[in-house]
């Protein structure tokens, strides 16, 4: 399927391993430039250099930190504009939510809430005057299906989603789009930390905690990154344009409800 989005300039934020980078994947295959970013510049380098082998895009790495101002002002400079943008960052430490004071609550605001829509604020007006504007939010299944430990990721995505609600609205008429994808569990090194953290715990191996997690998903695997990429590519495809302020869960039927 044409995605209808060639030439366009795609930012995708924490996209230099993990969700943000099959993002990148996939609209650099669509077609993009494709800016990617991350704090580890060896890594960086490395999946920039991959995706322009996988598909021919143009590439542009942009170390940065994207929850600061100078990170998104690096982010933002590299191309005169933004025609899509994914927003993405690391999810904050899995916790007791009694352990999480003050400072690592506004932190987790900050990374997951106030960050994207700062980016959203930059970005958007140009994609109005344009009559093209694709926003992935990359949030997290535990906005439907909150997860005891990871309280601030669910809350703090929660208020983004909240937020983008009606701004979603306020846009659709020029074109411009704002969506939500909820990831339940996808092979990252995310997950790999959450799956050795919990056989530590429980004093087990590895592998037995992810046949468990596998077992437990209707679709009895883990997702891959690329699966999660092409769900976002097809959010940012010319084709999504009536598709906006939407959840879209992909988490292998995990969510139990219909609604
Ligand atoms: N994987 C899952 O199953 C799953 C499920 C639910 C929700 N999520 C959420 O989805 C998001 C992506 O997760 P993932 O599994 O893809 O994680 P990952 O494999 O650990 O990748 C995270 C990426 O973000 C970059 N990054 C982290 N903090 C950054 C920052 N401040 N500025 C710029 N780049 C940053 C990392 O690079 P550097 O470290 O080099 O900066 C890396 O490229 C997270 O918010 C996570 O909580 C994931």
């Amino acid at each position: 399927m044409k995605l209808g989005v060639k030439g366009r300039i795609a930012v995708v934020c924490a996209s230099s391993r993990g969700l943000g980078r099959a993002c990148a994947m996939e609209l650099g295959r669509a077609g993009c430039t494709v800016v990617i970013n991350g704090r580890d510049s060896p890594t960086l380098e490395q999946t920039a250099a991959d995706i322009r082998q996988e598909t021919g895009a143009t590439v542009i790495p942009v170390i940065a930190d994207v929850a600061t101002r100078e990170g998104q002002d690096a982010l933002l400079a590299v191309e005169p504009h933004v025609d899509i943008l994914v927003t993405n960052n690391g999810g904050p430490p899995f916790r007791d939510f009694r352990a999480v004071d003050r400072e690592a609550m506004l932190a987790g605001v900050v990374n997951n809430m106030v960050a994207p829509i700062e980016l959203v604020q930059r970005v958007i007006d140009g994609m109005v005057a344009r009559r093209f504007g694709r926003i992935v939010n990359i949030t997290s299944g535990s906005v439907k299906m909150p997860l005891a430990g990871l309280d601030l990721s669910s809350g703090a995505r929660l208020g983004l989603t909240g937020f983008l609600a009606g701004v979603a609205r306020s846009v659709a008429h020029a074109n411009v789009t704002i969506n939500f994808l909820l990831p339940g569990s996808f092979e990252t090194r995310r997950l790999q930390s959450g799956l050795e953290r919990e056989a530590e715990a429980r004093g087990v191996d590895v592998e037995t905690v992810r046949q468990e997690a596998a077992a437990s998903i209707p679709a009895r695997r883990i997702g891959t990154p690329a699966e999660f990429g092409a769900a976002c590519a097809f959010l940012c495809s010319a084709q999504a344009g009536y598709i906006t302020g939407q959840s879209l869960l992909i988490d292998g039927g995990a969510y139990p409800g219909v609604l």
